[in-house]
């Protein structure tokens, strides 16, 4: 495994849409070992292919339900909960702030062998997804931060 450069917010690329994934090649998965060591590295809970200059939908998630879940092509399924919480960003590194966001999500997604899964994630683990999946459009908690 190696770890990977992580882009910060002042860079163009971050707000660039991601494409679906289609190839789920060894190549892939070296490429998400790769984020989850940079991800666990930086002390995150969460990365974006956009954060290490990969424009493709998928993303690594320390989440407390699951340990470690590679979402790839996710969608959401259902979403509630809308609640208040503080996030932070490897891209933005010094910033936190409070955002709403669903804290209960139910999504389904592509493994790393293009299975597909459904799973619901509560409390933080959807906070999580919700913030990685924003990556993917190219979209940053900062524009949802509320005082
Ligand atoms: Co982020």
């Amino acid at each position: 495994m190696a770890r990977l450069t992580i882009i910060k917010s002042d860079n163009p690329l971050i707000r660039k849409h991601s494409k679906e994934v289609d190839d789920f090649s060894p190549h892939l998965h070296e490429l998400l070992d790769n984020m989850q060591e940079t991800m666990l590295h930086a002390n995150g809970v969460g990365i974006a292919g956009v954060q290490v200059g990969v424009l493709y939908r998928m993303a690594v998630l320390l989440t407390e339900e699951y340990g470690i879940l590679e979402i790839i092509n996710p969608r959401i399924i259902s979403a509630t909960r809308n609640k208040i919480a503080t996030e932070g960003c490897l891209s933005c590194p010094g910033i936190s702030g409070r955002v709403r966001r669903p804290h209960l999500v139910t999504v389904e997604f592509q493994d790393r062998n293009g299975v597909k899964q459904t799973k619901t994630l509560r409390g933080r683990d959807a906070v999580c997804c919700g913030h990685e999946m924003d990556h993917m459009d190219g979209v940053l908690f900062i524009d949802k931060m509320q005082n």
